[in-house]
């Protein structure tokens, strides 16, 4: 993918009027149970946060304006993209130039202004959020539509490109914006949440970038096979085991495999002193279970709370450092 990009001469309808204006959006997403292992074969689970979201702007602009990209808050990119663009280094770039080829339409004339409430780097689903709130707001602006599969495939191909080598979970659950459980390279099969449940998302603050976390991961098993692949295989256990408590709305054995789940991460070295503290906050303040979530080092852990006892420990979890705390209902 390189040099000159040409679009074919066919003309997608432009059919908005000029100055029109409309917004689209993807939320951000919480892995319950199984990162790093799903991205070995193993099953994970997933759910959208629908509350944080990020969104893209379109306004339709006259003939001939071009495409214009804004995202003030993130990194301040901004680029134009029209008939004969020279590729440029940036990831918003090359998710619009994948969605435009495979339309095989020219950009629209419009600009796209993205913004984001959903922390980066902090194990939401960010980069996967941005590049389907860019597709949805291209394929409104040149009137057309894709189905989720195949925007799902799309926005894969750009995490693969910026993240190695990633299970596909996170563009999955925020393309569907559904709980899912899911095994990398087979068919997304729903979660059914038996009875809702309260979660609290606890922040550190730190940014941690999901490539190099899941890269030293693949150091580490390469060089242990044998002993990764039990713990891949213990959290896949656990990880349906938690599926079949989420059904059955048994809390408190979704907690007790939350913290275990959390132990196997720690084990392969993707937990970080803040987030173990969080988690011990959670612990000692009450929580049913709690563990880090996304790809760790840094970013958000989770704690499954009953609804009573949520403000005492999301204010354990502010002293414990956490810079942001957002509760969430899962299921209702
Ligand atoms: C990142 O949100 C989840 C990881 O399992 C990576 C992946 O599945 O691609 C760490």
């Amino acid at each position: 993918m390189g040099g000159l990009i040409y679009f074919s001469a066919v003309r997608c309808a432009d059919a908005h009027q000029i100055n029109y204006m409309e917004t689209v959006s993807a939320p951000a997403k919480i892995i319950l149970l199984g990162e790093h292992a799903v991205v070995y074969g193993q099953p994970s689970l997933a759910v959208p946060l629908s509350s944080l979201r990020t969104y893209a702007e379109i306004v339709n602009l006259p003939k001939g304006s071009g495409l214009k990209v804004v995202a003030a808050d993130l990194n301040n990119q901004e680029f134009y993209v029209n008939s004969a663009s020279q590729e440029i280094d940036s990831p918003l770039f090359t998710a619009a130039w994948l969605l435009l080829n495979h339309l095989d339409c020219p950009p629209p004339d419009a600009t796209i202004t993205l913004h984001s409430d959903i922390p980066i780097a902090s194990g939401m689903g960010s980069g996967a959020a941005i590049t389907t709130a860019l597709f949805r707001a291209l394929l409104l602006a040149l009137n057309q539509s894709l189905s989720s599969e195949k925007l799902n495939a799309l926005a894969y191909e750009v995490e693969k490109i910026h993240h190695g080598t990633p299970s596909g979970i996170d563009n999955t659950v925020i393309v569907f914006e559904q709980p899912i459980y899911f095994v990398r390279g087979q068919p997304i099969e729903r979660l059914t949440i038996g009875k809702p449940f309260v979660l609290l998302v606890g922040n550190t603050g730190i940014g941690s970038s999901t490539k190099s976390v899941v890269s030293d991961v693949r150091t580490l098993y390469e060089a242990n096979v044998e002993f990764i692949t039990e713990k891949f295989n213990s959290i896949g256990e656990l990880v349906r085991s938690g599926r079949k408590a989420i059904e059955l709305g048994d809390h408190l054995n979704l907690g007790k495999i939350m913290y275990d789940n959390h132990q196997f991460l720690q084990e392969i070295s993707v937990s970080s002193p803040s987030l173990d503290m969080l988690v011990d906050a959670a612990r000692t303040s009450g929580a049913l279970g709690a563990k880090l979530s996304g790809a760790g080092r840094g970013g958000n852990m989770i704690a499954l709370v009953s609804p009573d006892k949520a403000p005492t420990i999301k204010n354990a979890l502010l002293e414990a450092g956490a810079v942001q705390v957002y509760q969430t209902i899962v299921g209702k």
